[in-house]
């Protein structure tokens, strides 16, 4: 059963840290925009990401992302195989290469083309610097 309440916008908490008014997600009024966009999602500052190291992100969809490191640059993609669902998130990478760690599937995270089908791709996210932080920016945001 729901409260009655609505989901607000996902905000990353900088964003209502610098809000002048008080606030309840989704109804600060602040004009200034003190994040790099609204809508971007805080992935953390780069040094929480070390070559190698894998991050999970919640979208505000509820869905979720993998963002990781390699050799400093930094890559992001969907969470979910489009095979059957899996996580990719345990997966081996070799290069720019993901392993779907359930059935094998592999993955370019580059652009998020399956290795073995071309009509099988998953979703990937641009990942900018902005503020000392990694900041994930959803699909279809044009800000
Ligand atoms: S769920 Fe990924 S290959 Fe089957």
């Amino acid at each position: 059963m729901g409260s009655g309440r609505s989901l607000a916008p996902f905000r990353p908490a900088s964003w209502f840290a610098s809000c002048s008014k008080p606030w309840w997600p989704g109804v600060c009024t602040a004009s200034a925009n003190p994040m790099p966009d609204p809508g971007w999602i805080l992935v953390g500052p780069p040094e929480s990401l070390a070559p190698g190291v894998r991050k999970l992100v919640f979208l505000p969809d509820g869905q979720s992302a993998i963002v990781l490191n390699l050799g400093g640059q930094f890559f992001a993609m969907e969470n979910s195989c489009p095979h059957a669902g899996a996580s990719l998130a345990g997966g081996s990478c070799v290069e720019h290469i993901i392993s779907c760690p359930a059935h094998g599937l592999r993955f370019d995270i580059r652009n998020g083309q399956c290795t073995a089908s071309p009509s099988l791709r998953i979703r990937t996210y641009e990942v900018v610097m902005e503020d000392k932080q990694l900041w994930l920016r959803p699909p279809g945001l044009n800000c």
